[in-house]
């Protein structure tokens, strides 16, 4: 039986782009997706676009016996694990959910796994580990900070039990990577973010306004102490944070213990460079307005991705104006998300 790939919520965003990437290098994968927030249309498009079939299973990482059963049907050798709930908002408001959802989650996933002899496993952490940072760019060497959400609580929770976990047995081989703003999508316009309900970040809001579903984009803050007085992040091309997986499996292979790489361009963009590179690109015009700040919000953050580079051989190849095109092809051919069929008659003309 060939080797497997698990991945836990392979059906959203990040795990679908790492599908592509995983199947593209050859790995057999299986995808475990409750469908909580997405569609089994996604695997459908994954299957058009790697011209394979997907394995894919309906189910909970938190139901017991399904792992068993999972880990027992197919050889799996690794996990690369993205099943999370990952609204800011939402934490604050459920943060039962997000506890039980995240943490316990993970926790019934390592237990399935150790249960079943699987010890490698790449876990999506967030730069939201760091809080608000000490240093810019932010190295790994800097620490954990204090993030100021439930979500971002649960990210820290689960770094610091998977760290427990490796320094408790040597077996265990596990890769935390620190995602810095994914944005973009599958050049191809078939895959990319299609969020429930209302929106909060910055991409799929804008996106929201460009296809004329709200008036305007709420810009928070044009006060912080940055250029232009608005926010500042690195955003990265989900398809290079895809790629980033694959070579984390790949380096897991030889190493044990628990290791950390931030996954970031190294670069920073304000809010308002990110609504003038869309115009620019696009020939659409954002209107925006002004609001207060968001709370929680940090003035600016990107990454040092050097760790990543030097142990990974990773770095981002894809700039932003590459992030906004495929985010734009995406959105023009799927107004309605995963809901309809692809429009490939939508595909339009970027400059
Ligand atoms: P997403 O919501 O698109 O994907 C998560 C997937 O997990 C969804 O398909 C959902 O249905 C599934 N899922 C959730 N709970 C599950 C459960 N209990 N059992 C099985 N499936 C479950 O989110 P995404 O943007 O692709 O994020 C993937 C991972 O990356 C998450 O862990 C998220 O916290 C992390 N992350 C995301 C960002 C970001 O900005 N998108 C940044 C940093 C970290
Ligand atoms: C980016 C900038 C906003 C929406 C969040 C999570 C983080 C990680 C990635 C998962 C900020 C501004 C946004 C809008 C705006 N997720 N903005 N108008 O906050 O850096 O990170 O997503 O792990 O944990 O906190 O990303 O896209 O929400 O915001 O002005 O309508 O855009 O204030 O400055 P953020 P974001």
């Amino acid at each position: 039986m060939r080797k497997t790939t698990l991945i836990t919520g392979g059906a959203g965003y990040i795990g679908s782009h790492t599908a592509v990437a995983l199947i593209n290098a050859g790995h057999n994968v299986l995808v475990l997706d409750n469908l909580c927030n997405s569609s089994r249309e996604c695997i459908s498009r994954l299957e058009q676009l790697t011209l394979t079939r997907v394995e894919f299973i309906k189910g909970d990482i938190r139901d017991a016996n399904l792992l068993d059963d999972i880990f027992r049907r197919y050889d799996i050798d690794a996990v690369v694990h993205f099943a999370s709930l990952k609204s800011v908002a939402e934490s604050v408001r459920k943060p039962l959910d997000y506890y039980a959802n995240n943490v316990a989650g993970t926790l019934d996933l390592c237990q399935a796994m150790a249960r079943n002899n699987v010890f490698q496993l790449v876990f999506s952490s967030s730069a939201t580990v760091y809080g608000e940072p000490t240093r810019i760019p932010i190295a790994e060497d800097v620490g954990t900070g204090k993030p100021v959400n439930p979500y971002g609580r649960t990210k820290l929770m689960i770094e610091e039990l998977l760290t427990d976990l490796c320094h408790s047995d040597p077996r265990w081989s596990i890769g935390l990577l620190r995602y810095f703003n994914p944005i973009g999508a599958h050049e191809s316009g078939m895959i990319g973010e299609d969020p429930r309900g209302r929106p909060n970040n910055l991409l799929p809001c804008l996106m929201q306004v460009a296809i004329g579903r709200m008036p305007e984009l709420t810009v928070y803050g044009n006060d912080y102490p940055t250029a232009d007085g608005t926010c500042v992040r690195d955003y990265i091309h989900v398809v290079d944070l895809a790629i980033g997986h694959l070579k984390a499996l790949q380096v897991l292979q030889h190493n044990s213990g628990i290791n950390f790489w931030n996954l970031g361009t190294g670069t920073g963009y304000s809010v308002l460079q990110i609504i003038q590179s869309f115009e620019d690109i696009t020939g659409i015009t954002i209107p925006y307005r002004f609001a207060p700040r968001r709370e929680g919000d940090i003035a600016q953050c990107w990454a040092d991705p050097g760790k990543a580079g030097r142990e990974l051989n990773w770095t981002a190849q894809r700039d932003l104006h590459q992030m906004i095109v495929d985010a734009w092809r995406w959105q023009s051919c799927n107004p309605q998300g995963y809901q309809a069929s692809f429009e490939i008659s939508a595909l339009i003309a970027v400059k």
